[in-house]
């Protein structure tokens, strides 16, 4: 396969920054679209729906950035951190946007949705488990907390599970959409559960490669 164009490491600064910029777009042009009255239908639903997609895609491409370096051997980890972020921010305003928008703010409504409905519970539990891993990103968090980081940030799994499950419980009728995200990130678990495997064949394919490719090997 033709390796891709390397992008020069002076500009990796930039281009995280213009996924950031780019990653908000969505939620910028939705807020344009609703705050002008061009939302048609239920502005407030749309809205919700559309940060609620968005966190989920989000999740989905965090998750995909290690198993395109394993297989591919493409090395995007410089952007996993501004997409766990958008994820982050995108379940925040998804979760905001249902609290002040659709309950206005009735605490006692969405208390009893949090622990009544399990499409809701599930939901967030996943935005709950987010916050720490949006609160350890960071090298200062990585220094600190050592090996313990990586044990943290595979929660990243189970609140994808937990996005995916509550996407599917929220409709009436599970449709193609839902199943192609929840499809996705069952496979994006089940990359995690095989990758040591993988890795172990890939390593040894490596080592026999090299070791018959060695001159000492060709001349003996
Ligand atoms: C990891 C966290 C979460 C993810 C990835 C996520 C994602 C989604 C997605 C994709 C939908 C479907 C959009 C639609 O078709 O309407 C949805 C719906 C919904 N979510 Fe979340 N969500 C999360 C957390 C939460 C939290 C914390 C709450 C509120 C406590 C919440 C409240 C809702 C509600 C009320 C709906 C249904 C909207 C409707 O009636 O159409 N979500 N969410």
């Amino acid at each position: 396969m033709m390796p891709l164009p390397a992008l020069p490491k002076r500009y990796h600064p930039a281009s995280i920054w213009a996924l950031y910029a780019v990653g908000l777009l969505p939620a910028v042009w939705t807020f344009y679209l609703g705050a002008t009255g061009q939302l048609i239908g239920n502005p407030v639903k749309i809205f919700e729906h559309l940060l609620g997609e968005w966190a989920l895609r989000f999740l989905i491409l965090t998750l995909l950035i290690s198993p395109i370096r394993d297989v591919l051997g493409i090395n995007w980890v410089r952007y996993r951190r501004a997409l766990g972020l958008l994820a982050f921010w995108y379940v925040t305003m998804h979760f905001l946007a249902y609290m002040v928008l659709d309950k206005r703010l009735a605490i006692d409504v969405i208390v009893e949705d949090v622990f009544k409905r399990w499409f809701i519970t599930i939901g967030m539990a996943g935005f709950v488990l987010l916050i720490p891993l949006a609160l350890t990103s960071n090298r200062w968090s990585i220094r600190r907390l050592g090996p313990g980081w990586n044990k943290l940030h595979r929660l990243i799994y189970p609140i994808a599970a937990a996005g995916a499950l509550h996407y599917c419980l929220s409709v009436k009728v599970i449709g193609p959409e839902q199943l192609i995200y929840a499809g996705l990130v069952a496979l994006l678990i089940g990359w995690r559960l095989v990758r040591p495997r993988y890795m172990e064949w890939k390593r040894a394919a490596r080592a026999g490669g090299a070791r018959v490719g060695s001159p000492r090997q060709q001349t003996e």
